[in-house]
């Protein structure tokens, strides 16, 4: 067995010298052919059954994903569904704010020419910033500022910012510097500044991040990591997506963050909780008081933080 090369599809690549006939002692439970050996197909009954229940589902059309700057466009079509998440909280007019996780910026463009004073969007992805710039320039947008870092060492003096944007970005930061990244935003904020982030729970039907291909809702609870990177390479193996390098490799990197471990996140680092509020598949707000549902129904967690002290911006 140990000689064998085993790719991620399950599949086992035979060397030379086995290709030829020599030592061909197989497991009963693999089978040959073309060259390759399978995991039998009893072994490989969730795969194949992730691939038909995807088949007998509608595919989701992921708009954006046609060049860099769609996926900017698509973005800052997409920031009015977040501004409206948090607008109650938030003014910006005048404000200086940072977007943190940025991306590709066509929100942080969008949220720049709401009023502030300044926005700086930062992400740990220097491609992404490039299209970003190319976009804010295209929009003439002079208030806004891209800057290449992570969130976990962020190069600004405390207290800088008004408010800060964190759309989508929590569920991405790798686990090891995610507690440190929640404290650098408090450090960086204003006392009395806002945090206004969201993001969906790993109970989220649309979790996974898989949605281009895999469009099974909660596909990411009922099968295994396994089984759906097995099921991505079989449809595409060499899946080149814009916005991200490669859904696979997004998808391992998920944090995979839960709404009672924000809570707690939240707690251990004594922010001031303006809100946390669940924002649900369908807008079915009464499902928030049924519990079990109201976790796995949730879409996205909707949180506005503020650092203790004293109340400087205005909102
Ligand atoms: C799904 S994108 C969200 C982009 C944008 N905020 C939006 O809502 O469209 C998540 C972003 O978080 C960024 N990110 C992940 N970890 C980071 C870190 N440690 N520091 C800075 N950015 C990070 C990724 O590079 C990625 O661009």
């Amino acid at each position: 067995m140990k000689e064998w090369q085993v790719q991620m599809d399950g599949r086992y690549w035979l060397p030379e010298e086995l290709k030829e006939g020599k030592n061909l002692q197989f497991p009963t439970n693999l089978w040959i052919r073309n060259n390759s050996i399978s995991l039998n197909w009893i072994m490989r009954v969730p795969e194949r059954f992730c691939l038909f229940l995807n088949k007998c589902l509608p595919k989701l059309k992921v708009s954006g994903r046609e060049s860099f700057q769609s996926y900017c466009n698509a973005q800052y079509r997409w920031a009015q569904t977040s501004y409206a998440l948090h607008s109650k909280y938030l003014d910006l007019e005048g404000k200086i704010v940072l977007d943190a996780g940025c991306g590709m910026g066509g929100k942080t463009t969008f949220y720049a020419e709401k009023g502030c004073k300044l926005i700086i969007g930062i992400d740990i992805a220097e491609n992404s910033l490039e299209s970003a710039r190319a976009f804010a320039k295209e929009k003439q947008i002079q208030n806004v500022e891209f800057i290449h870092g992570s969130l976990d060492s962020m190069p600004f003096e405390s207290d800088k910012f008004d408010v800060i944007i964190m759309n989508d970005a929590i569920e991405h930061i790798s686990r090891p510097i995610l507690i440190k990244a929640l404290e650098e935003c408090k450090r960086v904020i204003k006392p009395g500044g806002r945090i206004c982030l969201e993001f969906p729970p790993w109970s989220s039907f649309d979790a996974s991040h898989l949605y281009d291909y895999i469009n099974i809702p909660w596909c990411q609870l009922f099968f295994s990591q396994k089984t759906l990177i097995n099921v991505m390479k079989s449809m595409n193996p060499n899946q080149e997506v814009v916005g991200i390098s490669s859904l696979i490799e997004q998808y391992q990197e998920l944090n995979r963050i839960t709404i009672k471990e924000f809570k707690g996140i939240v707690k251990k680092l004594r922010f001031n909780v303006v809100a946390i509020d669940l924002n649900m598949v369908f807008n079915l707000k009464f499902f928030k008081y049924i519990p079990i549902l109201n976790k796995y129904w949730t879409r996205r967690v909707v949180g506005v933080l503020s650092k203790p002290g004293l109340i400087t911006p205005q909102f």
